[in-house]
C-alpha cells in the first residue's frame, strides 16, 4: 500500500465542509479514557457550547455518536413508540428520510408534502393536524440540503403545540451558519451534524431535547428499540451519573469542542451574518453569469445554494472538471432534482470570500468551455460588489 495521501480540496458541496486547522490539531491531542475526569470536563464544556449554539438552556443537550442520520434516528426512536402517530413534512430528500425512519420505528406516518424548492406552508400543517386527529410528533427539516430552502419554524411549532404534538426539527445544515433559536422558537427537539456549518469532520450529531420532549421520553411505555441510541442511557453518561454506555469517540469530542469554541470566538451573530453576506455574494455572482437559482430568495439558504443547470450543459462533465482541474467539490442534485441543479455550499470554514471568487471563476471557465455564453468576469464583479458593500 502506498502511504495515505488524500488530495486537498475546496469543499463547496452539501457537506462535509473544510475543517479548520485548529479542529484538525485538536484531533491529534493525547487520547484520554472515556471516564477520565479531564475528559468528563471536556464533555461538560462541549455541552455548554452546544447549548449556546442551539440557543437553548436545556441540560438535555449532547452529541450522539454518529453522523447527522444518527441524530435523526435518535430523535425519532426516542420520541415515538409503536402505534404513535407522526406528521412528517416532506419538501425534499431529508423529509423523506424522516418519514422512513418514523415508519421503521412503528409510527403511523401522515405526510404533508410540498414541491422540492418551496416551503411547507403552516396552513397545510394545520389542515393535516385537524384532519389526522391525535398526532404525537410533527417532524420537519429546517434547512433542506436537497433544495436550498430554509423553513420558518415558529408558526409550525405553535400549531404543533396547539394540537398537543411535539415539534422535531432537523438543523443539520443550519446549525452554526443560520439562525437557530430552539428556546425562542419553542422547538421541542432538534439534531444536527458536525460536518456542515460547524466545520468539524463528520462523526457526531449534536442533539437537544426541551422539557416537553424530556417528559415524553420519561413517560414512554415501551423501551426504545435502539439500544445504542437510547437517549436515557446516553444521558446517564453525558449527564450526572457518568455511567458507561459506549466508549465515546474521544478525538471527535475534542474536535467538536474546538469547532464550537471557534464559533464562540467569532461570535454566533457575526458568524450567521458572515454566512448570509457570503451567500448573497454568491447569488449575485451566479445570476450575473446568467444562471437561475432554484429556491425563491425569501426562503433561500445562504449556506447551500441550488443553481439550475442550463440547457445543454453536461452536469457530470462540469462537476468532474471542477473537482479534478480546479480542486473544487460542488454537489449534484438529489431525487427529482438530479441532473437539474447543482448544490453549492458555503458552510463554516469553507464560507470565505476567496472561495466564492474561486468557484465563480472556475464555473465561468467550465461553462464557457461547454459553449455557455456569459459576460467575461461578470460573476466575480457582481460578487465583489456585494462583498465590498458589506
Ligand atoms: C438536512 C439533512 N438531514 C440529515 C442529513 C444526514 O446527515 P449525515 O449524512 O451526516 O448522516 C443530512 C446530510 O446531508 C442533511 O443535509
Amino acid at each position: 500500500m502506498p502511504e495515505l495521501n488524500p488530495p486537498s480540496r475546496i469543499l463547496l458541496g452539501p457537506g462535509p465542509s473544510n475543517v479548520h486547522p485548529r479542529v484538525n490539531q485538536a484531533m491529534i491531542a493525547p487520547m484520554l479514557g472515556h471516564l477520565d475526569p479531564d475528559f468528563l470536563k471536556i464533555m461538560d464544556e462541549t455541552k455548554e457550547l452546544l447549548r449556546a449554539v442551539f440557543r437553548t438552556r436545556s441540560e438535555e443537550t449532547l452529541a450522539v455518536s454518529g453522523t447527522g442520520s444518527a441524530g435523526m434516528e435518535a430523535a425519532v426512536a426516542n420520541l415515538l413508540e409503536p402505534g404513535d402517530r407522526a406528521l412528517v413534512c416532506i419538501n425534499g430528500f431529508f423529509g423523506g428520510r424522516l418519514a422512513e425512519m418514523a415508519g421503521r420505528y412503528g409510527a403511523e406516518v401522515t405526510r404533508v408534502e410540498a414541491q422540492w424548492g418551496t416551503i411547507i406552508e403552516p396552513e397545510a400543517v394545520e389542515a393535516a393536524l385537524k384532519a389526522a386527529g391525535r398526532i404525537k410528533l410533527v417532524a420537519i427539516v429546517h434547512a433542506e440540503t436537497s433544495t436550498g430552502v430554509r423553513q420558518p419554524l415558529e408558526e409550525i411549532a405553535r400549531l404543533a403545540h396547539d394540537h398537543g404534538a411535539l415539534l422535531l426539527a432537523d438543523t443539520v445544515t443550519s446549525l452554526g451558519g443560520c439562525e437557530v433559536a430552539i428556546d425562542d422558537w419553542d422547538v421541542d427537539a432538534a439534531y444536527s451534524a458536525t460536518q456542515k456549518c460547524l466545520s468539524c469532520p463528520p462523526g457526531l450529531a449534536p442533539l437537544t431535547l426541551g422539557p416537553r420532549a424530556v417528559e415524553t421520553l420519561r413517560s414512554r411505555e415501551t423501551k426504545v428499540r435502539s439500544w445504542y441510541l437510547d437517549l436515557t442511557l446516553l444521558d446517564n453518561y453525558w449527564g450526572g451519573k457518568r455511567a458507561y454506555h459506549h466508549t465515546a469517540p474521544i478525538s471527535m469530542v475534542y474536535a467538536l469542542r474546538e469547532a464550537l469554541t471557534l464559533v464562540m470566538e467569532e461570535g454566533l451573530d457575526q458568524r450567521i451574518a458572515r454566512h448570509q453576506r457570503h451567500g448573497e455574494a454568491l447569488w449575485a455572482g451566479l445570476e450575473a453569469m446568467g444562471l437561475t437559482l432554484h429556491a425563491p430568495r425569501e426562503y433561500r439558504l445562504p449556506v447551500l445554494t441550488t443553481v439550475r443547470i442550463p440547457e445543454g450543459i453536461d452536469d457530470a462533465k462540469l462537476r468532474r472538471a471542477l473537482l479534478f482541474d480546479h480542486g473544487i467539490e460542488i454537489g449534484g442534485g438529489l431525487g427529482p432534482l438530479a441532473g437539474k441543479v447543482w448544490r453549492i455550499g458555503l458552510m463554516g470554514h469553507s464560507s470565505s470570500t476567496e472561495n466564492i471568487l474561486t468557484v465563480l471563476q472556475a464555473l465561468e471557465q467550465e461553462l464557457s468551455a461547454q459553449g455557455f455564453r456569459l459576460g467575461k468576469g461578470a460573476g466575480v464583479a457582481a460578487a465583489d460588489r456585494v462583498l465590498g458593500a458589506g
